[in-house]
């Protein structure tokens, strides 16, 4: 399939928030040489460096874009190599995360059956280290392939240096808007052990009469426990959690905990707990609220939303509301997770 640039194109089909913005040119990328062609010619018309696009389900956008966009469509999944207890696959970018899970659940290789439903595309998947359910995807990954912006190299990362933390890379810090990721290798496993960790998971197993659960199971499981609570970007637009859980002092947590007695946290065992961001803003009775088109979901109070027409402005100042009342009452900031463009 040949590049495709469209000229002055509304994005609202192109984020799962279903946000009205238009940017000057979009371009449809399918193989790498196409990435490498859309930011050469960007570059060499001096326009302002373009938004790289997966499939638009963690980013918020303000306004209309100065710059423009290239979604990574490339496919493939393919068997790099494989021995008795390992397989590594090499995936494009613009392969679909949640169909991608499916092929491997189906073919009994096991390591993302917990990251089920999430939405978006594979090459998101590292950038975000993205986590479900007792699982991020630094447990599976093996190698990066990005194209550097400047100068069109392309380099290979290897997991361990790609710095993958708590929603977290190398790709959003230290090389931020510095490469665009083209291929992703995960070494999965062919002898399975499922993670039925996350409590959620256990209680679902237990509602589905299932002992001794497959990988399949396990998927299931998950499925139906994200469909329970969240709303579904078709019907509702959002961009899943829209902070991330904020990390806090076992000291501040146990003076809160005295304050607060049923607030939510994980003893992360390093000094730091880990609090339910839901809980907090739950609690500064955000839950359920609306103003316009924009709101917070009745279900999940971490999940903001766009009921129809709210604009990308609105969303954020529903952000600011709640990061204001949090900070007022619990004295924590919350960050966003979504990234926030335009
Ligand atoms: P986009 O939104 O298109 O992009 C996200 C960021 O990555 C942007 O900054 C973009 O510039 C950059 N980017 C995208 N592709 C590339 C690339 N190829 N090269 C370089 N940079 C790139 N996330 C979780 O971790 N866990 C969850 O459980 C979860 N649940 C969700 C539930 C719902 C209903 C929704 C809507 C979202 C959820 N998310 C979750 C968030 C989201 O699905 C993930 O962050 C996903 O990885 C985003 O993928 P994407 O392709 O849509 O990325
Ligand atoms: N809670 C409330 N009220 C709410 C929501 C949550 O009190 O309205 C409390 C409950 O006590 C609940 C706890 O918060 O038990 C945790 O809630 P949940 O299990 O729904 O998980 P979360 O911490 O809100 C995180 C991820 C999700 C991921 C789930 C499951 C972040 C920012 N979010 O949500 O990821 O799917 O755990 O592992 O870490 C995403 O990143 O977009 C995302 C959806």
């Amino acid at each position: 399939m040949a590049l495709k640039i469209f000229s002055n194109k509304s994005l609202r089909d192109y984020n799962t928030f279903g946000i009205d913005v238009q940017t000057h040119t979009l371009y449809e990328t399918h193989h790498q040489d196409e990435i490498k062609e859309a930011l050469e010619y960007e570059r060499r018309n001096k326009q302002t460096p373009p938004v790289i696009l997966g499939g638009g389900s963690n980013v918020l956008f303000v306004s209309n874009l100065p710059a423009a966009v290239i979604k990574v469509n490339i496919k493939g999944i393919k068997i790099l190599r494989e021995d008795e207890n390992n397989v590594w696959l090499k995936v494009g970018a613009g392969e679909v995360w949640h169909s991608f899970v499916m092929h491997c659940v189906n073919n009994n290789w096991a390591g993302i059956e917990n990251l089920s439903l999430i939405p978006g595309l594979v090459g998101a998947s590292p950038m975000q280290n993205i986590g479900a359910y007792g699982v991020e995807v630094k447990d599976v990954l093996y190698e990066v392939h990005a194209i550097n912006r400047s100068s069109g190299e392309l380099v290979i990362f290897p997991a361990s240096t790609c710095a993958l933390g708590y929603r977290d890379s190398v790709f959003k810090v230290k090389y931020k808007n510095q490469f665009v990721i083209y291929d992703v290798v995960f070494k999965l496993n062919k002898k399975p052990i499922v993670n039925t960790s996350y409590g959620a998971i256990k209680q679902e197993l237990e509602k589905m009469k299932i002992n001794t659960p497959t990988i399949k199971d396990v998927s299931n499981a998950v499925i139906h426990i994200r469909q329970s609570k969240l709303p579904d970007p078709k019907k509702i637009g959002n961009a899943g959690s829209f902070f991330k859980n904020p990390f806090i002092s076992s000291d501040s947590f146990h003076l809160l905990k005295a304050k607060f007695p049923a607030i939510v946290g994980y003893d992360l065992g390093n000094g730091q707990y880990k609090v339910a961001a839901g809980w907090l803003i739950e609690q500064c009775g955000w839950k359920g609220f609306r103003r316009g088109d924009a709101g917070c979901y009745d279900k999940q109070a971490l999940v903001l939303v766009n009921f129809g027409k709210a604009s990308g402005k609105e969303i954020l100042e529903l952000c600011s509301d709640i990061q204001k009342s949090v900070m007022d009452r619990f004295n924590i900031h919350l960050v966003p997770e979504v990234n926030v463009i335009g």
